[in-house]
């Protein structure tokens, strides 16, 4: 699919590779627009970078309040689709926010700094309120979301941020309190220096219905489904709307079956359908599936290694609980930092017997 990320540590002979760190919220399984748009970059990521990725638990209650009984479920779903896809515990921390509650101390320290007008000026807050109509999304706690972001990102002085095109505006946030905090409590050096996002080169990526696949809009592929599964659902996608009998030809540029050939079929593959299509000398159908045939090898080693992980959830969790204590132990050394910056008395350890 795309050439390997250049290491810019490796290009200038730099032996410190920079730290990477990037976040999901726990949807539940996730979808090829999940896939595509973040694991797939980084999983190649944890080859070149020091990197942190964790479930951002927290985040989802800022919208999901109401209802938590999924909360673990969905957790376990995004971290087996995690490992399924490659992402390796011995080269990157995966872990759970509400396992490192430092972030949840650093988000407090930001909130007594960031003007109110910093937080309702961030597009998605006007935006989401309007969206989810059917939530009270008036909370402290939601209109606080990008900050605790600017903290998950700060906390492990995070030189570059993975996200998608949506989350600039957060990354942005994230620099601004960075500079905010470095001009009320300025060091040497800047105790949190300004992080970069860097932009996933994700391609578009249409659901079923030629929306973009998003699982609030029901048209998503997971990565999990079995092969009866995919194929099913991209039986039913929409194409080229013009194209309405067999016998007319179609416009692979139009069509959103097209788009997905592109991520997930050989340039040979696209050259027969752009072929077969123009020229009506192929239906759709066929069309549909032999994308569905790229896509279901593209998922079999990814689904092979997820389930040999289903099969022992108690490792998982192990997995998570150990990337967690190493994340606390990082997150733990910015706090000291960041308290003797503000001049706050450090938290030390408690004198032997102090327990009763
Ligand atoms: N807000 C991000 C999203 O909805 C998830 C997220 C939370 C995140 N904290 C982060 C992403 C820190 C990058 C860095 O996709
Ligand atoms: Fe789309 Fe393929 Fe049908 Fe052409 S043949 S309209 S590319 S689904």
């Amino acid at each position: 699919m795309t050439e390997p990320i250049q290491s810019k540590a490796s290009q200038h002979g730099n032996p410190l590779p920079k730290r990477v760190l990037s976040g999901m919220r726990p949807t539940g399984k996730l979808h090829l627009g999940n896939y595509m748009g973040a694991l797939y970059n980084w999983v190649r990521l944890q080859h070149e970078y020091e990197c942190y990725f964790f479930i951002a638990d927290w985040h989802a209650l800022t919208t999901d309040y109401a209802d938590t009984s999924n909360v673990k479920q969905n957790i376990l779903d995004v971290a087996l689709d995690w490992l399924g896809a490659g992402l390796d515990s011995d080269r990157a921390t995966l872990f759970v926010q509400s396992w490192v509650p430092q972030h949840a101390e650093l988000h407090l320290l930001f909130s007594m700094i960031t003007p109110l007008g910093w937080l309702e000026r961030v597009p998605s807050y006007k935006e989401q309120q309007e969206n989810l109509r059917e939530k009270d999304l008036g909370t402290y706690g939601f209109l606080g979301y990008p900050l605790l972001q600017s903290a998950d990102i700060l906390i492990y002085q995070a030189d570059l941020v993975p996200v998608g095109q949506d989350q600039v505006a957060h990354v942005e946030l994230t620099r601004e309190v960075a500079r905010r905090f470095n001009f009320f409590y300025p060091e040497k050096p800047l105790v949190l220096p300004e992080p970069q996002a860097l932009l996933t080169p994700s391609p578009k990526l249409p659901g079923t219905d030629g929306r973009k696949m998003s699982k609030s809009y029901g048209n998503t592929v997971l990565m999990s489904d079995p092969e009866p599964v995919i194929r099913q659902k991209l039986k039913t996608m929409v194409t080229d709307p013009a194209r309405i009998r067999r016998s007319d030809p179609g416009n692979p540029d139009v069509c959103p079956v097209f788009d997905l050939h592109k991520i997930f079929s050989s340039a040979e593959t696209q050259q027969k359908v752009r072929e077969g299509c123009t020229t009506a000398g192929i239906g759709c159908i066929e069309c549909k599936g032999w994308l569905a045939d790229g896509v279901v090898a593209e998922l079999a080693p990814i689904q092979e290694r997820r389930r040999s992980f289903e099969s022992d959830p108690d490792h998982v969790w192990e997995i998570l609980r150990e990337g967690s204590a190493r994340a606390r132990l990082r997150a733990d050394q910015t706090m000291q930092q960041v308290r003797d910056a503000m001049h706050l008395p450090q938290i030390g350890t408690a004198p032997a017997g102090a327990a009763r």
